[in-house]
């Protein structure tokens, strides 16, 4: 069978700054502060634009967002997040991060579901989807609303029992690609990772249907390949809002492997391009 074209984008914090006294009653303070001072340089949403456009002449079938639309949840920053999602062709698969339920009360109202509807997911934190030629989707949300100084997601026992029904009920010839937000493996802070993510690991080892883990939280960039071992390509792709080191994956996968290819943003003056720097094959078992 034909390779499927998929894409994986993640982290784009589009931002809305608020001046209102209303913020010093949730942690908004503190994401906004952050985002006056520091990330309103480093991360910028200008150039994102070009991505569908540029996705439709690479016939891509798929895409893959793997969360953290929004900087501190407000209405305005998913709203541009929706602008941006509306502009694919193609199917776009979306999990909350932690800057999408980043105060008590976004999170409690499911904000992030008015502007992304996936009932499924709101209601189990876990979906199952066909994407065809043989692949399915299972996207997880592990996000939560946080204390002060903490980002760590939670993989819930209740999530556990769902994902295992969901990947017990695909055929064992067909593939599966897993999306979250947090990252499989830890970093070794407690504050940012995602909590229970041994039993996250071992039901994938349990499931060799499972061949791709596409993730974000993490704002550099990088892949583990521990298929030997049991486990699934991992790939994390930042942030696409990273400025100058902004990056996206383009990816052919088949039942034997994936081509793995590495899209960098490139500035000359004004303009902005988005290039292949590198590629990799990775086979499965
Ligand atoms: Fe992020
Ligand atoms: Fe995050």
């Amino acid at each position: 069978m034909k390779p499927i074209r998929l894409v994986h984008l993640s982290d784009p914090h589009f931002a809305s700054v608020t001046y209102s006294p209303r913020q010093f009653f949730s942690k908004r303070w503190l994401g906004n502060c952050n985002l006056i001072l520091f990330r309103k340089k480093a991360y910028q949403t200008a150039h994102l634009k070009h991505i569908p456009e540029l996705l439709e002449t690479l016939d891509v079938e798929t895409v893959f967002l793997t969360g953290d639309v929004a900087t501190t949840s407000r209405d305005e920053e998913f709203a541009k997040a929706a602008a941006f999602v509306s502009e694919f062709k193609q199917p776009v698969h979306l999990v909350p991060g932690n800057h999408d339920c980043y105060t008590r009360g976004s999170d409690r109202g499911k904000r992030f579901y008015r502007y992304f509807p996936e009932p499924e997911l709101q209601e189990h934190r876990v979906v199952k989807k066909k994407l065809g030629k043989g692949w399915w989707w299972i996207g997880l949300d592990c996000a939560l609303a946080t204390a002060l100084i903490f980002s760590y997601g939670r993989f819930s026992k209740e999530m556990e029992k769902k994902l295992e029904d969901a990947l017990s009920q695909i055929p064992t010839d067909e593939g599966v690609v897993i999306s979250n937000h947090f990252p499989l493996f830890g970093s070794g802070s407690p504050r940012h990772d995602l909590r229970r993510n041994a039993a996250l690991q071992k039901i994938l080892r349990r499931f060799p249907q499972v061949k791709l883990y596409l993730h974000g939280h993490d704002h550099s960039p990088y892949i583990i390949d521990k298929i030997r071992e049991g486990y699934p390509l991992v790939i994390n792709s930042g942030s696409c809002a990273h400025q100058p080191n902004g990056i996206f994956y383009l990816m052919d996968l088949d039942r034997t492997g994936c081509l793995v290819e590495r899209c960098v943003l490139k500035q000359e003056n004004s303009t902005y391009s988005w290039v292949v720097e590198s590629q990799k094959r990775y086979h499965f078992l």
